[in-house]
């Protein structure tokens, strides 16, 4: 049974007899989804080192604790209301804030969380095994506090459908439980959702470009006219902001050990025969996320963008530092491809709103990615890594259907399949890392050979710290 009290949140929940009412019905259905498709392993007999927050302010999220994982204290909450705040683009620009969810936009809202709030257990279920592979103790608390607030997240979301959308939010609530990723009768809203996650090079892959879609996708409703919609959405990018450093500084000790291995090998690049991971294993998984990631925005040209934008719903990310923010006769220049060339175009900019949030998403990436090189750069590397070209592996939008090297070259499909294992993942490879990741490593301190350890442990902590321990 919950209490409010148990509920960490500052949205009032004690006083809120109908919320709460609702929140214990679907939270025993929320334990049992956490026990069936959490962490597989870790659910009665461990103890986790974890953040929880239990407010909003600085040390409110600072707050550290071991727990049970399907103990672990879900809480809801919004960040502050800004005073006297105005809708920021779109048709309404310059009216004050929806407290409440407008008729006619109702619909809308509602797709737009739930599609949201879909990518929060599907990420924790894509994960699920991968405490049985960590690399080390650091990391899998690490996993486990990525997990635990992806499952706050869906809270985030549930509580939204559930105080704004009445019966058809509490049903959309459940059915957030009930489709699953990977499940082909019943799967996961996007395709990102539902490749599985059993290595930890893809699950730092997923944390540092899928996260990252997850990231833009947040900034964008977090300018959204409706307030609270808003406001929780600006409260789960500070969570977002961890995850990305779990995928960024993830890859980075990879890179920093196979240089290092690389070394030892003499140069010869063959870093498999010592165990490590080599550059072009890496490349390709970098690949893999960043082109499933672009593809998580949506297609280049977009009716329902436009009207997302038109109806102050979802706006572009870092609205306030545009000038015109009703954008009503600007174009947005793009590359299409007709008939095997590019062809450039101008479009409606409001129909182009996915491509204009997918920029930012790539300029962010982009410098993810020169911090890593600069690794390989301090170690007199000359290989770089890089993001491909955005028409390259794209299954949704104008460039799904035909084939680019990760140069974007145009190729023949004939070409694509024959070279596809050059920049994507094959079984070989994925095989080649579970095989080195076979054997979990849980002794506190302790890495496994492919990985570097971290500069410095959790909440200043020492690397060695027992983050996660089995109950005597
Ligand atoms: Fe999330
Ligand atoms: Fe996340």
């Amino acid at each position: 049974m919950i209490s409010a009290e148990k509920i960490p949140n500052n949205v009032n929940l004690s006083d809120n007899k109908r919320l709460l009412r609702a929140l214990e019905h679907w939270q025993p259905k929320y334990i049992q989804w956490w026990r069936d498709m959490g962490p597989q392993g870790f659910q009665d007999y461990h103890q986790v080192y974890v953040r929880t927050a239990v407010s909003v302010d600085p040390e409110g999220w600072a707050h550290f604790e071991f727990v049970k994982l399907p103990e672990y204290r879900w809480g809801i909450f919004l960040a502050d209301p800004l005073p006297d705040r105005r809708i920021g683009f779109g048709d309404f620009f310059g009216q004050p804030v929806w407290q409440e969810v407008p008729g006619e936009f109702r619909n809308q809202l509602r797709r737009l969380i739930v599609t949201q709030g879909d990518t929060e257990p599907a990420s924790v279920e894509q994960q699920r095994l991968l405490g049985q592979r960590c690399p080390s103790l650091y990391d899998l608390r690490n996993l486990f506090q990525v997990n635990v607030e992806e499952g706050r997240h869906l809270w985030a979301m549930v509580y939204l459908l559930h105080s704004y959308f009445g019966r058809d939010g509490r049903d959309e609530a459940e059915e957030l439980l009930e489709r699953q990723s990977g499940n082909r009768d019943k799967p996961r809203i996007l395709e990102a959702f539902n490749e599985p996650i059993d290595n930890w090079l893809d699950f730092f892959m997923f944390t540092m470009f899928t996260d990252r879609d997850g990231k833009s996708q947040l900034m964008s409703l977090s300018e959204s006219s409706l307030d609270p919609l808003s406001r929780t959405t600006r409260f789960m990018l500070t969570e977002e902001a961890h995850h990305m450093f779990v995928g960024e500084t993830g890859i980075a000790r990879i890179l920093e050990r196979t240089c290092q291995l690389m070394k030892q090998a003499g140069y010869s690049e063959d870093v498999r025969k010592i165990g490590g991971i080599d550059l072009p294993t890496i490349q390709k998984h970098l690949n893999q996320w960043f082109s499933l990631s672009l593809d998580l925005h949506g297609g280049e040209v977009s009716s329902n963008a436009a009207s997302y934008f038109a109806n102050g719903l979802k706006g572009r990310a870092k609205e306030d530092t545009f000038e015109d923010h009703l954008v009503k006769n600007a174009y947005y220049t793009m590359e299409f491809f007709e008939e095997g060339r590019p062809v450039t175009k101008d479009v409606l900019m409001r129909n182009a709103m996915n491509e204009v949030l997918r920029d930012w998403y790539v300029g962010d990436c982009a410098a993810g990615v020169t911090r890593w090189n600069k690794i390989l750069e301090k170690h007199g590397i000359s290989d770089r890594l890089r993001l491909p070209d955005r028409k390259f592996n794209r299954h949704i939008g104008m460039y799904s259907g035909f084939y680019f090297d990760p140069n974007g070259v145009p190729l023949s499909k004939e070409e694509f399949d024959r070279r596809m294992h050059e920049w994507l993942p094959s079984t070989a490879d994925s095989e080649y890392l579970l095989s080195i990741m076979a054997e979990p490593i849980y002794e506190p301190g302790k890495f496994a050979n492919y990985i570097a350890p971290p500069r410095r442990g959790i909440n200043q902590l020492p690397i060695d710290f027992q983050y996660v321990r089995t109950e005597q």
